[in-house]
């Protein structure tokens, strides 16, 4: 697979220690979208980046390492055509696979041990997307990027209340 890299500089180490995981060990292709150097950067620069190589297919998966993991997701997931999130466990990363068909994580540089990010990564490579119940869901999230809503038609009492 092509796994597109980025972080910012509170992910940095790992991210570095992750490209080599990935190629050397795994066996895939990685597109690191940098930085380059542990400097102080703004993680949605390279949030952005990793959702945009995702969602034009030039990457399969992407992969992405802040201090927590959360705002770099949070910055890829706007990107029309990316479901991200922050994961911080091997079964979320699973879950992540099977229920949501998850195409980016954010990982945590400082309060989750490479060992951990490693089987991770690992997981998020291997699972795969169930279908299934879980197909109309993923496609409901998808619709908030394309229409900026969710078509509520076959919602149990119709439409959602406003708020
Ligand atoms: C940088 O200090 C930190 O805010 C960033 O790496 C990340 O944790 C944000 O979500």
């Amino acid at each position: 697979m092509r796994i597109a890299l980025g972080s910012d500089h509170a992910g940095f180490e790992q991210k570095q220690m992750l490209k080599e995981y990935l190629a050397n060990e795994l066996g895939h292709e990685v597109i690191d979208l940098g930085p380059d150097t542990d400097d102080r950067v703004d993680y949605p620069d390279f949030g952005e980046k990793v959702g945009r190589c995702v969602a034009s297919g030039d990457a399969d998966r992407g992969v992405c390492v802040c201090g927590t993991g959360i705002g770099i997701a949070v910055a890829a997931d706007k990107v029309a055509g990316v479901r991200a999130s922050s994961i911080t466990t091997p079964e979320f990363a699973d879950l992540f696979r099977r229920h949501n068909d998850g195409n980016v994580i954010g990982l945590s540089g400082r309060f989750v041990d490479p060992e951990v990010n490693r089987e991770i990564v690992k997981v998020f490579l291997t699972s795969e997307f169930e279908g299934g119940r879980h197909a109309g869901r993923v496609e409901k999230i998808m619709q908030l990027d394309t229409t900026g809503k969710v078509e509520a038609a076959d919602q149990p009492g119709g439409e959602p209340a406003a708020c």
